[in-house]
């Protein structure tokens, strides 16, 4: 069984979504262990502390460099014995000190389908924001590894999600979530967990007949 950090910022539903995966008994080849927040006060942590997770407030503010924040965060990790982290939401880039301790054992949920409307810039609302006014009529959810470019790991799985005439982003972000996002994060987490994915020539698959998703 894998030990898994979740790092979030916000209100925490892919925490959630994993959260009831694990309830559900469909990620057997890991557990939550604890949950990084970058943000004080975030709806996640309160998530986390309903679960029983323990969490930690991991903020740039409280330390004189980014150094000696990596290090209380790898120090964090090390503590709880972290195999695997899973970016739900988590709006802040790992440093390359961080990411060299977890080679493709970190992952991210992206709400567009990369490599449309990522990268600097695009998270949140303005991802959708960006797809309505693109006018593309699909759009969806990407779970990729994490490496030190934005959004530019290579991707692992990939969820389409139609777009309404009448979308706004709001709508639009809820919809991706809904139909994607806690569906698709919690079965990349457990296909990682089970060792199922593999990375040839920078390109990840998953080796699961099933595709559960
Ligand atoms: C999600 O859309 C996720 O894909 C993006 O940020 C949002 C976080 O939502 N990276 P939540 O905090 O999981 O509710």
């Amino acid at each position: 069984m894998l030990r898994i950090a979740v790092m979030v910022s916000g209100g925490g539903t892919n925490l959630q979504a994993l959260i009831d995966a694990q309830g559900r008994g469909e990620i057997p080849h890991g557990e939550i262990v604890c949950v990084v927040s970058n943000k004080q006060g975030a709806g996640a942590l309160d998530r986390a502390a309903k679960a029983g997770i323990p969490s930690f407030v991991c903020r740039k503010a409280d330390y004189p460099d980014t150094d000696a924040r990596d290090d209380a965060l790898l120090e964090f990790f090390r503590q709880n014995k972290v195999d695997v982290v899973v970016l739900a939401g988590y709006l802040a880039i790992l440093t390359e000190k961080v990411i060299r301790q977890y080679p493709n054992r970190i992952i991210n949920i992206h709400p567009s389908l990369i490599p449309s409307f990522c990268g600097m810039g695009f998270y949140g609302l303005r991802v959708h924001e960006a797809a309505l006014a693109a006018g593309v009529k699909v759009t969806g959810a990407t779970v990729h590894f994490v490496n030190e470019v934005a959004d530019g790991g290579a991707i692992i799985a990939q969820k389409p999600v139609m777009v309404a005439d009448d979308d706004t982003p709001e709508s639009l972000q809820l919809r991706v979530m809904e139909q994607a996002e806690w569906q698709l994060l919690p079965y990349v987490t457990e296909q990682l967990c089970a060792g199922n994915i593999e990375v040839i020539d920078g390109k990840a698959y998953i080796r699961d007949e099933r595709k559960g998703i």
